[in-house]
């Protein structure tokens, strides 16, 4: 057994318990890997939002969707996170499976557009709140750039005062590697 690196592990979690024809939302959908595993993972029955607020961003995630075949089963919004519960369906509410943020910058992408605590903090509180009983939502957290310690150290903080009746939190991250991407995972029990 070896183990897995942050972002497959993020998978890992999420196949879990998205269930084919389920519903899920990618809160940074940057170059469109998670948009697209999380599309898959759906299948033909199921659906996916996503949020960015790069348009260069979402040309292509919409490409590489395009691509695989899958575009019909995503939605993009050029919107940020903070702003999902206005953008994501009413009937969503408390029914979505899988929330996955990737913070950070786009890669190959202007490093200084980041992820902000100001607006990833109510991002994750809105998700939390759509998230299904049996959902989880993961975060991958990034220190190496300006600024992304302080959001880790934020994100960490907000993660440690959710009530642990409601969430079972846990963090994975490889600490003999510097700088090394920390993964969050918040199940909500249930379902
Ligand atoms: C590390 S990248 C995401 C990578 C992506 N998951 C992938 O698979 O390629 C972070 C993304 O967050 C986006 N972003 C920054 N602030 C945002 C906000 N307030 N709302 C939504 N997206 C935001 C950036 O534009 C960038 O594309």
């Amino acid at each position: 057994m070896s183990l897995p690196a942050t972002l497959p592990f993020a998978h890992q979690l999420v196949k879990g318990v998205l269930p084919p024809g389920g519903w899920a939302v990618d809160a940074t959908v940057g170059n469109g890997h998670d948009t697209l595993f999380l599309a898959r993972s759906v299948g033909a029955g199921g659906k996916v939002h996503g949020f960015d607020i790069q348009r260069e961003a979402l040309e292509r995630a919409e490409a590489r969707l395009r691509d695989n075949g899958v575009a019909h089963r995503v939605t993009l919004h050029h919107q940020g996170h903070h702003r999902m519960k206005e953008y994501l369906p009413p009937e969503w509410k408390g029914k979505v499976s899988a929330v996955m943020f990737n913070l950070g910058y786009l890669p190959k992408g202007d490093p200084t557009v980041i992820t902000r605590p100001a607006t990833t903090l109510p991002a994750l509180s809105q998700a939390l709140e759509w998230l299904s009983p049996g959902g989880i939502l993961t975060a991958v957290l990034y220190t190496r750039h300006p600024g992304g310690a302080e959001e880790a150290d934020r994100v960490l903080r907000y993660i440690h005062e959710l009530d642990p009746r409601a969430y079972r939190a846990v963090q994975y991250r490889f600490l003999n590697r510097r700088h090394a991407p920390s993964l969050i995972a918040v199940f909500k029990p249930g379902g």
